[in-house]
């Protein structure tokens, strides 16, 4: 099966550094199989969706508001991203979680809004140190499915690819065995499964992604893809990480 590659720049990158990365970029593109997704900064976006011409590379936001519209000073609303050309966003990273307060309840209205617009949806979720250190990642992970997908209906559900982000192994350089990150999302696809009786969920593994690890990570039969930090920054480096998810 075809792989997923999300790459998620976070808070970096001018439209400059942007403009040089997307030339970089399709001077390496090839005939990709696999699906690919870029989630730049806003101020980035609008570069991606007019120079990025193949159609098997779509455009993805990092957060949205779950409002379409009115006084939300600093927020964006699905239908905005929307209407300009992006096609994915995600929601309940745990930088959003940690930085900005964001709530398994919010999480969920702002999952509901986008998919009212349009927008599919890479759902994060992930326990932390401490969390994993007290072995009770699996409750923590169900519970943050449960809580924010409390209001979403079956048929929603294809709209939606979950990322299990270990807090713990996001920006450090060492991600997580590659068995223990096909354990986890086993267990989200199981969920999903029991719960929603819907087993096309698509999970995706982040946290430390790099082309020296890819291979290990996209040989799990759970891995259905990535979702790539830092290492999504380099195109070369980027573009590696897709060469590897297509020799699998
Ligand atoms: P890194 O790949 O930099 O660890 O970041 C992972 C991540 O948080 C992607 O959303």
């Amino acid at each position: 099966m075809n792989k997923l590659i999300v790459a998620n720049f976070k808070m970096n990158q001018t439209p400059i550094e942007t403009d040089e990365y997307i030339s970089k970029f399709l001077s390496l593109e090839k005939n990709f199989k696999s699906g690919i997704i870029i989630c730049p900064p806003f101020t980035s976006m609008y570069l991606f969706t007019k120079k990025l011409k193949n159609p098997k590379i779509k455009i993805g936001a990092q957060n949205c508001y779950f409002k379409d519209c009115g006084a939300y000073t600093g927020e964006i609303s699905p239908k905005m991203l929307k209407s300009s050309g992006v096609q994915y966003v995600i929601l309940g990273h745990s930088e959003r979680r940690i930085y900005f307060n964001e709530s398994n309840t919010l999480i969920g209205e702002k999952i509901k809004a986008a998919l009212a617009n349009g927008l599919s949806v890479i759902f994060c979720v992930g326990e932390n140190e401490n969390e994993r250190t007290k072995n009770i990642q699996n409750d923590v992970i169900t519970n943050q499915i449960k809580k924010s997908l409390q209001n979403i209906e079956k048929i929603d559900l294809k709209n939606i690819i979950i990322a299990y982000e270990p807090v713990w192994a996001i920006g450090t350089g060492t991600a997580i065995f590659p068995s223990e990150a096909d354990k986890m999302c086993k267990l989200i696809k199981d969920f999903i499964n029991k719960n929603y009786n819907y087993s096309q969920t698509k999970v995706l593994y982040g946290g430390s992604v790099k082309s020296g690890n890819a291979k290990n990570l996209f040989e799990m039969p759970n891995i259905d893809g990535a979702l790539i930090g830092g290492a999504s920054l380099d195109a070369k480096e980027f573009v590696k990480i897709i060469d590897i998810a297509e020799n699998i």
